[in-house]
Order: structure tokens, then C-alpha cells, then sequence
């Protein structure tokens, strides 16, 4: 029984052609609208190809989610990958998403596991395994273009210790050739004033920005995207302009494509063979009603601090909370993580950044309060089911 169900829904028709080019880890041949971001790191990294080990380039991307630093950043280290070969150099390009491997060690260890397969797991420290994999590099002559996307975890959770080894690291091989190149991925560079001097001026020397995406440029994102991935004449034009339209607001490439995919669903689970403006409409209410997956690739602190408001909520079980509410349950938040917690002025701009995201809401108090008090609450997500969310992942 089972088995004929799951046969005969496989082998329903379907807008799509190739489903998984519109997933979020696919990663583009083409990146349009990036060419000035793609250039900026041909020029910077021009010296690690022409004179290899003179320099360490260290280089920061900056940007809002979803406007393509990481599809740039993986794109350029394949590419600089394939250029090195051409060249006889053995360079090798390694990706490390911060959110996921949040120390030091285990960064280190994801880049040994790239590099040296078969090493055993046990019995290093962080230093000991970086300085294997340095002897290995040296040993092959081989260099190492490390990228650590969404730094800032690293540094909510360690704070300068690893920006501070890893850009320092070569200074300990003076006189050696230097055999370590860095892509420093974040979304915006606050935290950047706690952070020592010379990590700061590492940080600040090489920026490259990403401006959020216009309508027009999203527009030109997902029509490249749907001929990958979805069948001739299953999406028209006007479909098209209507996804960018509505992901313009946030300038997010992986919004739009999140709608183009949900769309495509809604079409194949109706039996259409065209995508509809209806189904826009319906995956457009989808994506807003549970952003859960948006909301667990935000900052950590933009976490607790939503985490909070949701606890907050389900307490006072009324649909508005005070900051002051908000701000005592962050603090016992972040006391049982043993996480440091972040100064009372950070959270309007949380607050900001999550109305902008259309995850919460405010309204100035009117009748029941002292004075003029701004007032928070969820748009489209119940408390509770974000705060199992959130409470899993942090
Ligand atoms: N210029 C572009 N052309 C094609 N696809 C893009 C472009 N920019 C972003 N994308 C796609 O949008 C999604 C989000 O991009 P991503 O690089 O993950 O953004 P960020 O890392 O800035 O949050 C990914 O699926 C990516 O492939
Ligand atoms: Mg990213």
C-alpha cells in the first residue's frame, strides 16, 4: 500500500525539472548582479596566485542574509581552486559555516578533516591539529584558502580567541612561506569594537560589501534560477516580477527562491502544470506564517533575544510585552547558557532587525501604562512553537 502511494506520487507530474537547483545550499555557475563583489576578490587574492606564499590575504564580506556571500564566497574558492591548478599550485578552498562549528577546535578540525582524511579524531588540542595541518600544507607545498561564514558565532561563543589564532597564526612562521588566506563572512561588523586591535584592523582592512538585492536584480536571480529548475513555460514572467516584488522589501535572494520553490509545490500538489499567482499567494502566506528556518540562521543574540520575547509572551499570555519584560527573561536566558549577554542598547536594534524581518511587531502603549512604552509582539508565529524551536537550536 505504502509503497504505491509513495510510486504513483513520485510519478505525478510536476513544474519541476531539477528541484534541487532551487534548494538553499546549491550554489550557482553564474552569480549575476555580483560581478563588482567577484572582481574585489580577483583583485585581492591576485597575489596568492602570482606570488604564492609571499602574503596572507585576509578579506571581509559584508551583508545582509540572503544577498549572496556565501554563494559568491564558495563559487570564488572553486574557481580560484581550478585557476591555482592551471598554474601547477596546489591550492585548496575550505568553507566553514560558523553556525555549525562554533569553536576554534572544531573549526580547526572540519578544515583537518578536508585536508588530512583519516586523522585520527582524539587527543588534540585546537593548536596541535592547526599546526598538523600546517605541516601537511608544508609538506605539499600546498596553500589554504579557509572561509569561516557567520563569524559572528565564533565570536559570541569565543570571542577573539580564534579570530586572534588564525589571523596571527602565520606571524609564528615568519621567514616561512605564508600558506594561510582567509574569507571573513559576516552580516554586519558590530561586534567589532570589543574585538583586540589587531584582530579589528584585520578585520577592517579588505571589506567587501553586499547591498541588498533591488526588485529588478531579484527579478534577473530567480528568472536565471528557474531555467535550471523548473520546466519550460511553467512559470511566466509576470509570476516572476510578482515573487521579486514581494521579496524586494528585504533585498533577499533566498526568500525569493524559497517562494519560487513553494510555489512550484503548490502547483504540482494542485496538478497544475503552470505556476499561478494563487500559488505564489499561498506559499507567500506559508513562508511568513513559520520563517523557522529564517529565524534559526539569525545571529545568536537575535536568537535569545526573539527566544525571549516569545517566553515572555506565553507568561504574560497577552499579545504585547514590554522591553523590560523581555530584557529580565534575555538575562536568565543567556545565565542558564553561560552566555555572556549583550548591553541594553543592542536590542532596538534586534527589535529592528526582527520587524524587519516581519517575525515581531511593535506598538506604542496607549491606556494601562505610565508614560508612552513601546510594545512588542509575534506577527504570524505562535510563542509557543517558537520557543521549542528556538529553545532546540541555541
Ligand atoms: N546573484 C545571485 N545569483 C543567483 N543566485 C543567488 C545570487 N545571490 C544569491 N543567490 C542565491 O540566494 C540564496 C541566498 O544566498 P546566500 O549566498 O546564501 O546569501 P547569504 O550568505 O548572503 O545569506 C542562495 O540559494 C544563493 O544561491
Ligand atoms: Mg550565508
Amino acid at each position: 500500500m505504502a509503497y504505491d502511494i509513495i510510486a504513483q506520487e513520485m510519478r505525478r507530474p510536476t513544474v519541476f525539472k531539477d528541484e534541487s537547483a532551487l534548494f538553499p545550499d546549491y550554489v550557482p555557475t553564474n552569480l549575476v548582479h555580483r560581478e563588482a563583489q567577484l572582481k574585489s576578490l580577483g583583485r585581492i587574492f591576485r597575489v596568492t596566485l602570482e606570488s604564492p606564499g609571499t602574503v596572507s590575504q585576509k578579506v571581509t564580506l559584508v551583508g545582509d542574509v540572503g544577498v549572496g556571500k556565501t554563494a559568491v564566497a564558495k563559487r570564488f574558492g572553486s574557481t580560484v581552486e581550478s585557476l591555482a591548478k592551471e598554474r601547477g599550485l596546489n591550492l585548496k578552498y575550505v568553507h566553514v559555516n560558523c553556525y555549525k562549528d562554533r569553536t576554534l577546535f572544531l573549526v580547526v578540525r572540519k578544515v583537518a578533516q578536508q585536508l588530512i582524511p583519516g586523522l585520527p579524531e582524539r587527543g588534540f588540542s585546537a593548536q596541535e591539529l592547526f599546526g598538523t595541518i600546517w605541516d601537511t600544507l608544508e609538506g605539499e607545498n600546498a596553500h589554504l584558502l579557509l572561509a569561516l561564514d557567520e563569524i559572528d558565532f565564533l565570536v559570541a561563543n569565543e570571542k577573539d580567541a580564534p579570530l586572534y589564532f588564525l589571523t596571527r597564526v602565520a606571524d609564528e612562521y615568519i621567514g616561512k612561506p605564508q600558506r594561510l588566506s582567509l574569507i571573513l563572512i559576516t552580516r554586519n561588523l558590530d561586534f567589532v569594537s570589543d574585538l583586540d586591535r589587531s584582530v579589528q584592523s584585520t578585520l577592517l582592512h579588505n571589506i567587501v560589501r553586499f547591498e541588498r538585492y533591488t526588485s529588478d536584480q531579484l527579478y534577473d536571480i530567480i528568472k536565471m534560477r528557474s531555467m535550471e529548475s523548473i520546466k519550460e513555460g511553467a512559470v511566466s514572467e509576470d509570476v516572476l516580477s510578482m515573487i521579486a516584488e514581494i521579496a524586494a522589501p528585504r533585498g533577499d535572494a533566498r526568500y525569493a527562491l524559497e517562494l519560487l520553490w513553494r510555489s512550484g509545490k503548490y502547483a504540482d500538489a494542485e496538478g497544475s502544470n503552470k505556476i499561478l499567482p494563487e500559488h505564489v499567494r499561498k506559499a507567500q502566506s506559508d513562508v511568513l506564517q513559520f520563517p523557522i528556518n529564517i529565524i534559526m540562521d539569525l545571529p545568536l543574540h537575535e536568537r535569545l533575544f526573539l527566544l525571549s520575547v516569545a517566553k515572555a509572551l506565553k507568561k504574560s499570555k497577552s499579545a504585547y510585552v514590554t522591553m523590560g519584560e523581555v530584557e529580565s527573561i534575555y538575562r536568565l536566558v543567556c545565565e542558564t547558557r553561560s552566555i555572556e549577554p549583550r548591553k541594553h542598547t543592542q536590542f532596538w536594534e534586534y527589535l529592528q532587525n526582527l520587524k524587519n524581518l516581519g517575525v515581531l511587531q511593535t506598538k506604542i502603549s496607549g491606556s494601562g501604562f505610565k508614560g508612552k512604552t513601546t510594545l512588542i509582539g509575534l506577527m504570524n508565529v505562535p510563542a509557543e512553537a517558537l520557543e521549542s524551536a528556538l529553545s532546540g537550536g541555541i
